[in-house]
């Protein structure tokens, strides 16, 4: 990965971890653009932030155990959460999942009453067909079956199983595909417990550069304004 991308995640994890006031509830998210997040809020917890953090996944728990953020369970809302993702399109449809933690992480965007996505220009696009691919977290003892109904999207099964012990597969739809449609179609199957496409407020898909800057994609809840 360039050093670019990596500066443009920090930029993006240093204005999530801004939004942070004393004594919040936060969830945080998977991946790189969130551990980058997470390092910042660890930065503002040694200079004396108290808050919380709510973590989507084992990897997160750890970094966020090491660098001394206070964790805690999810019981009730969330102030807000941060969280990478892998495409954003011009209407807020963001696919994550690459890291497996799609679950959780659906389930803390939800309980959260923001929900901040990290990102770099990069994954801004202008279809969710430059991404291709859709993730799906399914109980293990049905995802032969749930592959079997969903044969016509090429589905793949990653090796292993997620922190909650379900099974992933990559769906991959044909470019011009209506997501989510599909998403709905997905969801519809027995044995299926998640998917990957979320909705998100562009105000609030917060866009890193590498210069360390940092720009949401749109205005709250308006159209696209950075495109990859
Ligand atoms: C984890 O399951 C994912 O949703 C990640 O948040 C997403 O894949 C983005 O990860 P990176 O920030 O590492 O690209």
């Amino acid at each position: 990965m360039t050093d670019d991308r990596q500066r443009a995640w920090a930029a993006a994890g240093e204005a999530a971890a801004a939004h942070v006031q004393d004594g919040m509830r936060v969830g945080l998210g998977t991946g790189r653009a969130a551990a980058a997040g997470i390092r910042a809020l660890a930065v503002r917890v040694a200079a004396g932030l108290r808050c919380t953090g709510v973590p989507t996944s084992a990897a997160s728990t750890a970094l966020a155990r090491e660098l001394g953020i206070p964790l805690g369970r999810l019981r009730g809302g969330l102030d807000v959460a941060f969280d990478g993702a892998d495409a954003v399109d011009p209407r807020g449809l963001v696919i994550k999942g690459a890291g497996g933690a799609l679950v959780r992480e659906r389930i803390v965007a939800d309980a959260s009453a923001r929900f901040l996505v990290l990102v770099d220009a990069p994954k801004v696009v202008p279809t969710l067909d430059d991404w291709g691919t859709l993730p799906v977290a399914v109980v293990p003892f049905g995802a032969g079956r749930v592959a079997e109904t969903l044969s016509d999207l090429a589905p793949a099964r990653r090796r292993g199983l997620s922190d909650d012990g379900l099974a992933i597969l990559d769906l991959h739809l044909p470019p011009g595909s209506d997501w989510a449609a599909v998403a709905d179609r997905v969801a519809a199957v027995t044995g299926v417990v998640d998917h990957g496409l979320f909705r998100v407020d562009l105000g609030d898909v917060l866009v890193g550069r590498p210069d360390g800057g940092c720009d949401p994609a749109g205005p709250p809840g308006g159209a696209a304004t950075i495109r990859g």
